[in-house]
């Protein structure tokens, strides 16, 4: 639904964008994480035909974003990093503006401007003015007019900044509602943003893409070892030099009481030996997990490895 092929944009001397490759399927959410300045609102602009690239070239849905970029907004719904609001308007007023620049029959323009705020949570602000609306519901109507026309394609440039931990949630919730029915590219340099949402991450640092992978699968890949918590009912004596002794075991830490993070080299599961060992020794194993990589983690490890 969206190829994107060696794009490059300069701004002056910049290079914001540096030979970025990638492909979205019909359906797909598709997350796009990165710190500040990575390249993602200049991709984002890229793709609705707001910005054209210095070399390269995209397309969204077949068409060229620089050839045919009429057609590519027709059929693509854009949240910008700062939605350009009418604040004088009413909420209904202004969706129902939107959906006539969009080229929508006047006919079906009361049709789609209840559907967009039933599906948005807008209802009961439907008559209130856009400028007097909190942060989290200008959030709202910017998706809102971003699926007026009924797009193909979404491209949400970080959509839930600035909002509370429960509108955080409501959108995405929304968001991942329409996973399967559009094809989705959303940014964020909130990194738990893209592991709740999104099926594919597309992490992008200093204009060029570091990775590529589900989050599960990211997690995986960068796992140099794995840490495995435990909790003991009877601790021993020097349980540090203990535990070290289990063959598999790079490393004990103590990181309570009575619990201890077990390091061990990736791809080699110790847990049924820690298991038994724990066991044998009457130390009483009240718990014993494999302990998650973050997304936070994954960002950290890749961005500083160059
Ligand atoms: N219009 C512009 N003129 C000059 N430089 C720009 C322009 N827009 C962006 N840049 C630069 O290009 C780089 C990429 O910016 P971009 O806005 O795409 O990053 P971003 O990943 O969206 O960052 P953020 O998380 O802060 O929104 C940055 O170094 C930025 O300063
Ligand atoms: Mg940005």
């Amino acid at each position: 639904m969206i190829e994107v092929a060696g794009l490059t944009k300069f701004y002056g001397e910049l290079r914001a964008l540096d030979d970025v490759t990638f492909d979205v399927q019909k359906g797909e959410i598709l997350g796009f994480l990165g710190p500040n300045g990575a390249g993602k609102t200049t991709t984002m602009r890229i793709l609705t035909g707001f910005l054209s690239p210095t070399t390269g070239t995209a397309k969204v849905g077949g068409y060229d974003v620089v050839e045919n970029s009429l057609e590519v907004r027709r059929i693509t719904g854009y949240l910008p990093e700062t939605v350009p609001l009418y604040n004088e308007m009413r909420v209904r007023e202004y969706l129902g503006y939107m959906a006539r620049v969009r080229g929508i029959q006047r006919k079906r323009i009361r049709d789609r401007v209840d559907y967009v705020m039933e599906r948005c949570g807008l209802v009961e602000v439907a008559d209130r003015i856009v400028g007097h609306l909190s942060k989290g519901y200008r959030q709202r109507v910017g998706i809102a007019q971003a699926i007026v026309h009924d797009p193909q394609v979404l491209i949400l440039d970080e959509p839930t900044i600035g909002l509370d931990p429960v509108q955080v949630r409501e959108v995405r919730q929304l968001i991942k509602s329409m996973a399967g029915e559009r094809t989705i590219i959303l940014s964020t340099h909130i990194l738990p943003e893209v592991s709740m949402t999104c099926e594919r991450v597309l992490i992008i640092h200093k204009g060029q893409i570091v990775a590529e992978d589900t989050p599960e699968g990211l997690s995986r890949r960068l796992q140099h070892s794995e840490r495995i918590l435990i909790r003991l009912a009877r601790v021993p004596s020097q349980p540090l030099s203990a535990l070290e002794q289990l063959d598999g075991v790079i490393k004990v830490e103590r990181v309570g009481d009575n619990s201890f993070a077990v390091e061990a080299p990736a791809g080699h599961d110790i847990r049924e030996k820690l298991a038994e060992f724990i066991v044998r020794n009457g130390w009483g194993l009240l718990e014993l997990r494999r302990e998650e990589m973050t997304l936070e983690d994954i960002f950290v490890n890749l961005v500083t490895r160059e």
